[in-house]
């Protein structure tokens, strides 16, 4: 099926510009029937990029990963593709979840809000990934912490973040600010760039792998 740019770009800006939790929410539950369609033909360099940098970094047996903003299951699904498995998604949106495990590919998706605690003990993924979840009005730095905490000593978070809006969003000072504090160890980052060029203004991400420390606690 051909989608129309338009109509993607209208799909999106009701995402990207949604005024609360509740309004991106419905948004994204909007979205979901159509989701995975508009991605055949748009945003196709953001996944690119990110499952290079997976496959670059993360082994492939590594153990249980977390998909964080897991929306309807793209990212696990071009993942194994890539030889990965044993995925746990979560979500905000109960309409995208509902895609997502319908795939098959989870082993549990569960409704969570990254920014508040996560019901998951210690060090229970040996990865943590999210693609597109980290953006102004989505998911911001204030997320970090959770995901750390659940993330077992030298395991790997490989996390896109939109670029700019760096008041909205603390990515870059938090991201410092952690790596200072030796709570992760930068491994490997692409530099910003267009993931979605087809967006009138177009949308730029940067792409970053973190290593929880061998040694912690
Ligand atoms: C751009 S979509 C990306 C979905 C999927 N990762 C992909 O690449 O196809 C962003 C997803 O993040 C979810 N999301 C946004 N903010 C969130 C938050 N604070 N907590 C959990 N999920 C969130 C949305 O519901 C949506 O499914």
């Amino acid at each position: 099926m051909n989608v129309d740019r338009r109509d993607f770009g209208h799909r999106a800006a009701n995402a990207v510009n949604a005024r609360d939790a509740r309004a991106l929410e419905r948004a994204y539950d909007d979205w979901a029937d159509t989701y995975d369609t508009d991605h055949e033909h748009f945003g196709g360099a953001l996944m690119e990029r990110f499952v290079e940098l997976c496959g670059r970094n993360v082994p492939r047996d590594t153990g249980p990963i977390l998909d964080a903003g897991a929306g309807t299951g793209r990212l696990a699904e071009t993942l194994r593709q890539h030889g990965y498995d044993d995925f746990v998604g979560i979500d905000l949106s109960a309409g995208m979840l509902e895609k997502a495990g319908a795939k098959g590919i989870y082993r549990a998706v569960h409704r969570m809000r990254l920014g508040g605690p996560l019901s998951f003990p210690d060090d229970t993924f040996a990865a943590v990934v999210s693609l597109g979840a980290m953006s102004p009005g989505h998911a911001g730095a204030d997320a970090f912490d959770e995901l750390i905490r659940i993330t077992r000593p030298g395991g790997w978070l490989v996390l896109s973040m939109r670029a700019g809006e760096e008041k909205r969003t603390g990515f870059a000072s938090g991201r410092r600010s952690l790596e200072s504090n030796g709570r992760w160890i930068l491994v490997d980052e692409t530099p910003e760039f267009d993931s979605h060029p087809e967006l009138d203004p177009p949308l730029r991400y940067s792409i970053h792998v973190y290593r929880i420390p061998t040694g912690r606690r």
